[in-house]
């Protein structure tokens, strides 16, 4: 091989993706064992993740990371193996979760790179869903935000997503008692009927509505939002006193040219809710104790998970990501940039 492919970012949406206008598939020539410098490894990607913050990451906008520059590789995470080497840490064939992009070769510093650890009844793949960013996202946004004592309940939206799967379990694993809202009957059945959660809504259903209502007539002690938009107003008008409300993000609105807010807030004052935002990598110095014992819940098999993984190469990164925010993936969507088999080669 003498060429590799990375997807650079061409051009910032307006509201959706566009696909073959927003991002430029381009080729490079492959790096040589001497263009790495000590404490720098070259890094074959497997698997690349996909994550709604995608769609934010490419406005020219404020916000916790600067956005993708116009002709650069777009940013994503990744696992691959160490292909090339001049860090004695990490050697040929380690597997590696990095920042690397949306790109098939890169070559990355040692202090950029996390070895990938597998626990008992664990898998690579899980470095990218409970292991990883989304994982250490329920884990922290459940229990320091939300702060869930037995008995709570508990109300999750974008419920069969890679967080939001997490977050019920963990709340179940509280003693708190669980509603998920999903995109389908199939999500549904899932969450209930595997993951354990006490009640699942489709909120695409027609009679939505009347059914959150009667679902959480007991009202809501913690309320951990993936979605915003009409879900978010629909749960602060069930929320009890002193509700804590996880404002982890909100898919409905990102690629809205003009975000909406909720139309109910003055209920945070009635109801005295807690309503508070965070971004996990605040988080990052406490990632070795809440990966140990997420670590452990999948060992016991008390944390389940699904992935949806692409198969095709980077080519189908773009497609995919368009396609999450249609609810495409149930756990943790990824894309297979190179087969397991040959990237190990
Ligand atoms: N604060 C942080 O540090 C942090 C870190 C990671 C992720 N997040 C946020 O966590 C949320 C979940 O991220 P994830 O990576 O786990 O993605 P995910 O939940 O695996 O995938 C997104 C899901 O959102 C649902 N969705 C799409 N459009 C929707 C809409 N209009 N209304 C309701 N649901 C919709 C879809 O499922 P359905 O079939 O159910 O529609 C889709 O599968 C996102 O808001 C993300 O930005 C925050």
């Amino acid at each position: 091989m003498s060429t590799y492919t990375a997807v650079h970012l061409a051009k910032r949406p307006k509201s959706r993706i566009v696909a073959g206008e927003t991002f430029v598939t381009k080729t490079h020539p492959v790096p040589k064992e001497s263009d790495l410098k000590d404490g720098e490894v070259l890094v074959q990607t497997i698997y690349l993740g996909l994550d709604p913050a995608m769609r934010g990451w490419l406005n020219d906008a404020r916000s916790y990371v600067p956005p993708v520059q116009i002709g650069e590789v777009m940013r994503g995470s990744g696992i691959g193996v160490v292909k090339a080497s001049k860090s004695p840490s990490f050697p040929i064939g380690t597997n590696v979760s990095t920042m690397a992009g949306w790109t098939e070769l890169a070559i990355v510093k040692e202090k950029h790179l996390e070895k990938v650890e597998i626990p008992q009844n664990g898998k690579l793949t899980d470095a990218l869903g409970v292991l990883g960013i989304t994982g250490l996202t329920a884990y922290f946004g459940l229990i320091d935000i939300g702060q869930p004592k037995p008995g709570d309940f508990v109300v999750v939206s974008g419920a069969a997503g890679a967080t939001g799967s997490v977050v019920g379990q963990i709340a179940k694993l509280k003693g708190c008692t669980v509603l998920g809202l999903a995109g389908t009957d199939a999500k549904c059945s899932w969450l209930v009927d595997d993951l354990g959660f006490d009640f699942a809504l489709n909120y695409k259903a027609p009679n939505f509505a009347q059914m959150f209502r009667a679902a959480t007539k007991g009202l809501i002690d913690i309320y951990f939002d993936n979605v915003g938009g009409e879900i978010l107003d629909m749960a602060l008008a069930r929320a009890k006193p002193h509700a804590r409300f996880v404002m982890c993000g909100g898919i409905s609105q990102y690629n809205e040219p003009v975000q909406k807010g909720p139309k109910n807030y003055l209920v945070i004052v009635s109801m005295r809710i807690k309503m508070q935002g965070f971004i996990v990598f605040d988080y990052q110095d406490q990632y070795p104790q809440a990966l140990r014992e997420l670590a452990q819940w999948i060992s016991e098999g008390k944390i389940k998970r699904k992935e949806t993984i692409v198969k095709g190469g980077l080519k189908e990164a773009e497609q995919a990501l368009i396609d999450l925010y249609k609810g495409m993936n149930t756990g943790k969507l990824m894309v297979e940039v190179t087969p397991e088999s040959k990237a190990k080669l």
